[in-house]
């Protein structure tokens, strides 16, 4: 059985610092640690920060209830109003919010200050998307489909400036900006999509279309593991959407020859290494 790990499979650069970040925490005994939501969609890291002490904060509510501590924000960010909130409270605060992510939060602070209106390509429940929405100081729209560009009523005199949601995927974003370009509003596109989600997604599309079957490992909740996934089940019929080597079902396998693994940008080393031996050995 041959199989093709995809390089760009597991931790990109910006989790592998956030998740480093609380770890550091720990390490110096700051206590107590706080990261506010979940660090990673990953439940294994989320559970083995729980052991050593590290608390999630679900809500707002919560947060206020907090009188002592360091919060880590994750990389997905948070809107201004959070960060001020962990500060005005005397806690500490590391901001772990990805460099590209914090670069969005500077565009669309700046252009809405500067009377933009802002449009945000990405999915409007997702961390992010919520996270950048609140550095916005004027309106702000989040659109995820053609229609819902169609849809925009900016007026005329007012600029717009869209940008995108890290994660989104960047073949439908080019067909979003050409819909919104055709609007012919006073208006500047930002590619904001962040390149190794772009990579992760186009060396899964290539692995995807030559081989027999396809595992894309990931968290349930992790919502560029699910486009991972969609993208790879496209090219390959037999494409399996697991969490950890447990939710393999190997019966399948016998028929295979040649097997392809990726995994979303929340994934241990350690979990794609025991499934990708686990399928040389056992196939
Ligand atoms: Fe950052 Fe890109 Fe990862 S935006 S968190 S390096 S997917």
């Amino acid at each position: 059985m041959e199989v093709t790990v995809a390089k760009s499979a597991g931790f990109c650069f910006g989790v592998r610092r956030a998740v480093e970040q609380v770890y550091r925490q720990v390490r110096e005994g700051r206590k107590p640690v706080y990261t506010y939501g979940p660090i990673i969609h990953n439940d294994q890291v989320v559970r083995d920060l729980e052991a050593q002490g590290v608390q999630v904060i679900h809500s707002e509510e919560e947060l206020e209830a907090i009188r002592e501590g360091t919060v880590v924000i994750r990389s997905h960010g948070v809107p201004r109003r959070i960060q001020e909130k962990i500060e005005s409270q005397g806690l500490a605060c590391v901001d772990a919010t990805c460099p590209f992510v914090k670069k969005i939060h500077k565009i669309v602070a700046e252009e809405s200050r500067r009377g933009a209106v802002i449009v945000i390509a990405g999915d409007d429940s997702h961390p992010e998307v919520d996270g950048i929405k609140g550095w916005a100081e004027g309106p702000v729209y989040v659109v995820e489909t053609p229609e819902d560009v169609d849809k925009l009523a900016i007026p005329d005199e007012k600029r717009a400036v869209l940008v995108a949601q890290t994660t989104f995927n960047y073949i439908k974003f080019e067909d979003l900006v050409e819909i919104f370009s055709k609007k012919r509003y006073d208006s500047n596109v930002i590619n904001t999509v962040c390149n190794a989600t772009e990579e992760r997604q186009s060396e899964a599309r290539q692995i995807a279309q030559k081989v027999d079957a396809m595992i894309v490992i990931g968290g349930r909740h992790s919502s560029n593991t699910q486009k991972l996934y969609n993208i790879c089940k496209k090219k390959c019929k037999n494409t399996y959407f697991i969490e950890t080597l447990v939710d393999l079902d190997v019966k399948p396998f016998q028929s295979f020859r040649h097997v392809g693994i990726t995994a979303g940008a929340s994934t241990p080393n350690k979990i794609i290494e025991e499934v990708q031996k686990h399928v040389r050995i056992k196939f």
